[in-house]
């Protein structure tokens, strides 16, 4: 197996990251389709909508979203100088959580580099990040239909604690959000501010 490398974002993977995070969630329109076949339009929808969300918004300033507060980081994974994997770590949305977990965000690894491990490291990086900052646990969200995505997460030691639909569209088309989340072992329930 060929060797990689995982290093901090840096301004020049920019292009790199946007098209890896774009193609990795696209592809699961396929499983999307069957999940609700009749309403394969809107569940197309929903993930392009989910896509260029995440392009507008913290993917459009990677640097400035995640690499300039202690408690945000963004790392990439190379081979052979080019980019094949992603991920992201920020404090969540959830004021309660945020007390106590970081995020996990926007892990993907491109097709032809799967099943190297690469995500499990990068998912290592997230974890090691978490707790060197003293929180007591890393959180993250997938879909339904990310299969590949909920078995690295429980490979990692992750468990599911929450399914909602994501809206009215969402809760009509039986299309759920998990939530998952990663306890660290001997960290105490509040991080140092
Ligand atoms: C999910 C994803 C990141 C996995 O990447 P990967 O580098 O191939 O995963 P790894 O090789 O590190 O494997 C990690 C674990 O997940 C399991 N896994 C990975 N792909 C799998 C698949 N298709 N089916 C079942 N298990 C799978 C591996 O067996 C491994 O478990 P192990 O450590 O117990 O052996 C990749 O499939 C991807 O980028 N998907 C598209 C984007 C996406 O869905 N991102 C998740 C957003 S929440």
């Amino acid at each position: 197996m060929a060797s990689y490398r995982i290093r901090q974002y840096q301004d020049k993977d920019f292009d790199a990251v946007r098209t890896l995070f774009a193609r990795g969630m696209l592809e699961h329109m396929p499983a999307g389709y069957r999940h609700v076949l009749r309403s394969a339009r809107v569940q197309l929808e929903l993930l392009v909508l989910f896509v260029l969300q995440a392009l507008s918004t913290d993917l459009a300033d990677v640097h400035g979203t995640y690499l300039r507060s202690p408690h945000s980081c963004f790392w990439v994974a190379e081979v052979g100088g080019a980019v094949v994997g992603m991920v992201a770590v920020e404090p969540p949305e959830d004021p309660a959580e945020r007390e106590v977990a970081l995020e996990l965000k926007r892990m993907s690894v491109s097709k032809e580099h799967r099943g190297w491990g690469i995500s499990g490291a990068l998912c290592g990086e997230v974890l090691r990040f978490t707790r060197a900052r003293g929180f007591g646990a890393v959180v993250l969200s997938t879909s339904m239909v990310q299969v590949a995505a909920q078995r690295l997460y429980e490979s990692q030691g992750f468990r599911k604690v929450g399914a909602t639909s994501p809206g009215l569209l969402a809760s009509l088309l039986c299309f759920q959000i998990f939530r998952y989340r990663c306890d660290l072992p001997g960290r105490a329930a509040a991080p140092p501010h």
